[in-house]
């Protein structure tokens, strides 16, 4: 279903502060905090200055209000320059969104105006080991005692971990239901038990810290679950990542953008044949075939946004779609980037091979593309009821094995997922 996409002023004036910040505090350091492996601090500083976390967080919290089509567009610059630094940034939405959509009104004013004037940074804990694509076989385990709830157990892939003040953690609450299982639960940095252990040696993505988060009996106030009561955490999970995928999706815009902007520039220069290589058409094909996809992804990654912020029907379907198309066409393109480079593509001292490393994360977290595809295929199925009328054009002999629905539903708890 299409939405109109409609830049606000406000929108346009974040993205182009982006850009700037993006150009003059990320790109020129993204290799070496790369190599290091270390957060860009300078960076998150300068987006926190120029009010960048307030895009995601409503007015009345202390935010711009800009909202999600903003925060595309604002991750898209960021990402452009380094893909780690996008996510970097906007995982404070996705930890944030919990809050957002779960949070009473006390809490929300509690911890959110800090993240939007980008004091505190925050981070989402969701997978644990044996939990990645089936998101609701949590382990970490949350009682109850007294006015406290006290966590234990361990989360797997934090992103932003140990950088993040505010923690928003997904425990079982209550083993023995199966709907309301689960509640998220504030851990604030420095609650005694609360710790940051492996910190991950990722192939990409390596200026922002992937950790384990411990939880060694951390006692919280009750005050910290998120909602009036316990059991809403998948609910809240699954919103959030409605919310947030459009921002994935916008990051790995930006990272596709990124490596055609470096393969266009590296192809008029590079000469071969006693031409530039962007003469030969071969070359020419690539190019505009990475031009081609670059853009369909991003005006679907705009409708998507425009279309989860308006609160539409087909929120799921339209944030896993932009989420799916858009990470695969950033490793698309990252992969002909290299190619456009050639030899050279394949060694560190050129920009591509960063982006081609940076880019496969992105079919991987906030749900597998074939997740995606999944959530995707479930409304298709649905959608089926509205195609009523098309029936009388499916001829007799295959209405008998029609089972569409039926079958779709039975291969829910099989899908094939790669995490
Ligand atoms: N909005 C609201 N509620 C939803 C929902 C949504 N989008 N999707 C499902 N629900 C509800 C259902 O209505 C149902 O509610 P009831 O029990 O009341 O009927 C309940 O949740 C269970 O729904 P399903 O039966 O559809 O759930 P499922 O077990 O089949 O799983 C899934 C659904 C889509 C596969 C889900 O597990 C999923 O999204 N998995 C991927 C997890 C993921 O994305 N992890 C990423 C971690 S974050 C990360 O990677 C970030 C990072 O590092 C940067």
């Amino acid at each position: 279903m299409p939405h109109d996409i409609h830049f606000s002023p406000l929108c346009n004036e974040l993205a182009a502060k982006a850009r700037e910040i993006a150009d003059k505090h990320v790109r020129p350091l993204a290799s070496k905090y790369d190599k290091l492996q270390e957060y860009n601090f300078d960076a998150a500083r300068a987006v926190a200055a120029a009010g960048l976390f307030k895009t995601f967080i409503p007015k009345e919290y202390g935010g711009s209000g800009a909202g999600l089509l903003a925060l595309a567009r604002v991750t898209e610059e960021l990402a452009k320059a380094d893909s780690g630094f996008g996510v970097a940034f906007a995982v404070n939405a996705l930890g944030s969104f919990p809050i957002l959509v779960g949070g009473t009104e006390a809490q929300k004013q509690r911890w959110l105006p800090s993240v939007a004037r980008g004091e505190k940074m925050v981070a989402f804990c969701l997978s644990e080991k044996f939990a990645g694509s089936d998101a609701s076989g949590l382990a970490v385990r949350a009682v109850e005692d007294g006015d406290h709830w006290v966590i234990s157990g361990e989360k797997k892939w934090t992103t932003n971990g140990g950088v993040a003040d505010i923690y928003s953690v997904f425990c079982v609450t209550d083993p023995n239901s199966k709907s309301r299982r689960i509640s998220a639960i504030v851990v604030e940095k420095g609650t005694p038990g609360f710790s940051v252990k492996k910190v991950e040696n990722k192939m990409g993505i390596r200026c922002v810290p992937v950790v384990e988060t411990h939880f060694d009996n951390v006692r919280v106030p009750k005050a910290n679950l998120i909602g009036e009561r316990p059991g809403m955490g998948f609910k809240h999970a699954m919103q959030t990542l409605d919310l947030a995928r459009p921002g994935v999706a916008a990051q790995a815009v930006g990272a596709a953008q990124g490596a055609l902007d470096l393969a266009n520039v590296y192809a008029n220069r590079r000469q071969q044949f006693g031409v530039p290589i962007s003469n030969h058409q071969m070359v020419q094909k690539m190019l505009a075939d990475m031009a081609m996809k670059t853009d369909a992804a991003r005006w679907l990654v705009y409708a998507a946004a425009a279309g989860v912020e308006s609160g539409s029907p087909m929120t799921s379907k339209m944030a896993a779609m932009a989420k799916c198309f858009a990470t695969d066409v950033a490793m698309e393109v990252a992969t002909d980037a290299v190619q456009v480079f050639g030899g050279y593509g394949f060694m560190e001292d050129y920009p591509i091979a960063k982006y081609f490393r940076d880019a496969k994360i992105l079919q991987i977290y906030e749900g597998t593309n074939q997740i995606q595809r999944m959530v995707i295929a479930r409304h298709l199925i649905k959608e089926v009821a509205d195609l009523e009328h098309l029936q009388a054009y499916i001829p007799q002999e295959t209405q008998q094995t029609y089972t569409g629905a039926a079958a779709i539903t039975q291969t829910r708890s099989t899908a094939s997922t790669a995490s």
